[in-house]
């Protein structure tokens, strides 16, 4: 009765219900893509230092410029492009908030956006809430790549922007150079803008591809916003601080909506976020080779269980596909087979068809977040073994 409209159809997330039921059941929660261990001392130490130094009062609307500078040199370090840290970096609450001012800040009613399902759950809000209109590619299993001739016929004369998420949630696929040059040739070709989420850049596991960034391509850094934030790669989702990188122009719609949606972002927190960036290479590489022993201890485990999946290039989450398990509880659905999980077995996973037009493609599977302590791992394999 008193949600509008616009977002009435988004009801709560599925993060939220899936939390409520792990704890109401005391499931360990493999559920939602947050760690269970803290981020690094060096950046929780550059935090209290910036609180007690007295950086309490409002930061400058697009961010600080100190960490406005460590995003461009970051950029201009891991994939040699070039950003003004005046006009072309906006500090934002979370990648969520910038999702969410690129959007409002570039579509007009009836704006087209292309979507590729399984989508992380904000986008498709995020282009209600903007006024637009979300058009579908499927990625499909077992691969999870799209078809390019699908993604062309995505595209009409109200098309405005692609929006595209690499590493990818929840399937832990890295889109490969020929995909995002497929991707770019259909901007340049119909004059589109690419947003690009790059929240798991950190987190690829050599596989066939490397994380190659779209703004990389020819002709792409001049209509490509690349969003990412701290809270992935510093196991630090709590803070959320993020940005949004792209030309002075594309850049000046971000804003448009920031303004108005935060103005600024935590003062303090923006001084840790500069810190984090500034990390030693070190601090990366431990990063990728902790993630990749938990990926591979519980991709071995669900394989042994049954569950069947590539193992994920990038991100932090397994995107399995149930039905070999399910078919022997006599279950069908993701819903049916996640709440099992959660009722009988104890251990929390993600029923993906939420993030799906195409409700029966989702419904194949399940998506375990392996962002947790060994031990936490531990746990929950040995409960889930109960149904090899
Ligand atoms: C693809 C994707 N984008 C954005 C976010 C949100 O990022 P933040 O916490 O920085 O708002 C997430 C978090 O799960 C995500 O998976």
């Amino acid at each position: 009765m008193t949600v509008c409209d616009r977002l009435r159809p988004f009801g709560t997330t599925i993060f939220t219900e899936i939390s409520r039921l792990a704890a109401e059941h005391r499931a360990i929660n493999l559920a939602q893509g947050f760690p269970d261990f803290d981020g690094p001392e060096h950046v929780k130490q550059a935090a209290i230092e910036a609180v007690r130094a007295g950086h309490s009062q409002y930061a400058r609307m697009a961010g600080t410029l100190e960490l406005c500078r460590s995003v461009a040199d970051y950029f201009s370090r891991e994939a040699g492009l070039s950003f003004n840290p005046e006009t072309d970096i906006t500090v934002t609450a979370g990648c969520t908030e910038a999702i969410a001012a690129a959007l409002l800040g570039l579509l007009n009613p009836g704006d087209e956006v292309i979507l590729f399902e399984p989508y992380y759950d904000s986008y498709r809000a995020s282009v209600a809430l903007a006024g637009g209109v979300p058009r579908f590619v499927t990625l499909r299993g077992p691969g999870f790549e799209f078809d390019p001739a699908e993604l062309s016929r995505a595209v009409s004369p109200r098309t405005r922007a692609v929006l595209v998420n690499t590493p990818h949630n929840p399937t832990g696929r890295v889109f490969t150079r020929g995909e995002l040059q497929s991707i770019a040739d259909l901007c340049l070709r119909h004059g589109l803008v690419a947003i690009v989420d790059e929240v798991y850049e950190r987190l690829v596991y050599g596989g066939p591809s490397s994380h190659v960034r779209l703004a990389s391509l020819p002709g792409m850094a001049e209509r490509t916003l690349t969003l990412s934030s701290l809270g992935k790669t510093f196991s630090l989702t709590g803070w959320k601080i993020g940005w949004a990188v792209g030309p002075a122009e594309l850049s000046s719609a971000v804003r448009a909506a920031h303004q108005f949606l935060t103005f600024a972002v935590s003062t303090p927190m923006q001084h840790a976020a500069a810190a984090a960036l500034d990390s030693p290479p070190a601090y990366f590489d431990e990063l990728v080779t902790s993630y990749r022993s938990k990926r591979d201890f519980l991709a071995d485990s669900l394989r042994r269980i049954g569950f069947t999946f590539r193992d994920p290039e990038g991100s932090y989450f397994i995107y399995a596909d149930h039905r070999p398990v399910s078919a022997r509880l006599g279950l069908t659905t993701d819903v049916e087979m996640s709440k099992h999980l959660i009722e009988r077995i104890g251990v929390a996973a993600i029923p993906p068809s939420v993030f799906y037009e195409d409700k029966a493609e989702g419904s194949k599977y399940l998506r375990f977040a392996f962002c947790k302590k060994d031990e936490t791992l531990a746990a929950a394999v040995e409960r889930l073994r109960s149904l090899a």
